[in-house]
């Protein structure tokens, strides 16, 4: 695409750089300079031929659906350099023996949060849990299968209207498959991060999810284990919190 020069253009113009002097800002403008610069970076190192529409944008991050020059599409998520919470974001760093060896400062949070979301989502894929496969990172920024039509990403399964007896039946297997088999506890499972596809439930966002070694692994796990069937149980699904925390914890996965 012809843009990407367009776009490094624009990265060096005096005009970016007088205008806003602060790397960390974003003013008027949707990307911040250092946020432009990983696009570049990813669109060459990747391939990515076009962003074709914007998926979602929230509070941490962005989502986009893009396009490979092979014509596949992949999910784009850029988090956001200046909206990701510190001291938030260390609670599910430290203590997860994967990553507390690293340097971690204000700076530089942000990119190991992105490379532990790919990490997180190997981990499924390995696990062969429903989730979206990672494809590569650079910096602050994910590329991750696309799960969706090509007009629309899937549903969050909050926006259902039947099948949750089965949806539940099927997503109480890939919490017991998470933790059991790629050691993980999601830490932010609700019904906002399980999409519909397919016919079937997919764990998304797993940038904060932690190793089960983490000491604060069983708190995330409950807190899991209520959100999910506080959900289910307002469905009409019969489903309680300590029996699904019970099911995690035991040896059958039926
Ligand atoms: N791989 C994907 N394919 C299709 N849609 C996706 C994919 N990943 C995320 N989405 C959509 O984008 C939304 C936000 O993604 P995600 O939950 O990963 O980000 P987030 O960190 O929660 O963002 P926010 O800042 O909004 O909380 C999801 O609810 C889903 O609708
Ligand atoms: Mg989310």
């Amino acid at each position: 695409m012809n843009d990407k020069s367009a776009l490094k253009q624009l990265i060096e113009s005096d005009e970016f750089s007088n205008r806003l002097n602060l790397d960390r800002k974003t003013y008027g403008l949707v990307f911040d300079r250092r946020t432009l610069n990983a696009m570049y970076e990813v669109i060459k190192k990747y391939n990515v031929d076009y962003i074709d529409f914007p998926i979602s944008s929230g509070k941490e991050s962005l989502i986009f659906n893009v396009k490979l020059r092979d014509k596949s599409t992949k999910a784009m998520k850029i988090y956001k350099m200046s909206t990701l919470k510190f001291s938030n974001t260390m609670e599910y760093i430290k203590g997860d023996y994967r990553f507390d060896k690293e340097k971690i400062t204000r700076s530089n949070v942000v990119y190991v949060w992105t490379q532990k979301e790919y990490t997180n989502l190997q981990s499924l894929k390995n696990a062969a849990i429903h989730a979206p496969k990672p494809y590569g990172f650079y910096k602050n920024i994910l590329l991750m299968s696309y799960l969706g039509t090509s007009r629309s990403p899937a549903p969050q399964i909050k926006d259902l209207n039947d099948n949750f007896n089965e949806i539940y039946i099927k997503l109480r297997s890939y919490i017991w498959k998470m933790y059991n088999k790629a050691g993980l506890v999601h830490a932010d499972l609700s019904e906002y991060n399980i999409l519909y596809y397919r016919k079937e439930p997919y764990i998304i966002d797993v940038g904060q999810s932690v190793s089960t070694k983490h000491p604060m692994a069983d708190e995330f796990l409950k807190r899991d284990v209520t959100n999910i069937t506080t959900f289910f149980h307002k469905k009409g699904v019969e489903c309680d919190a300590s029996k699904l925390y019970d099911y995690v914890k035991g040896d059958i996965n039926d």
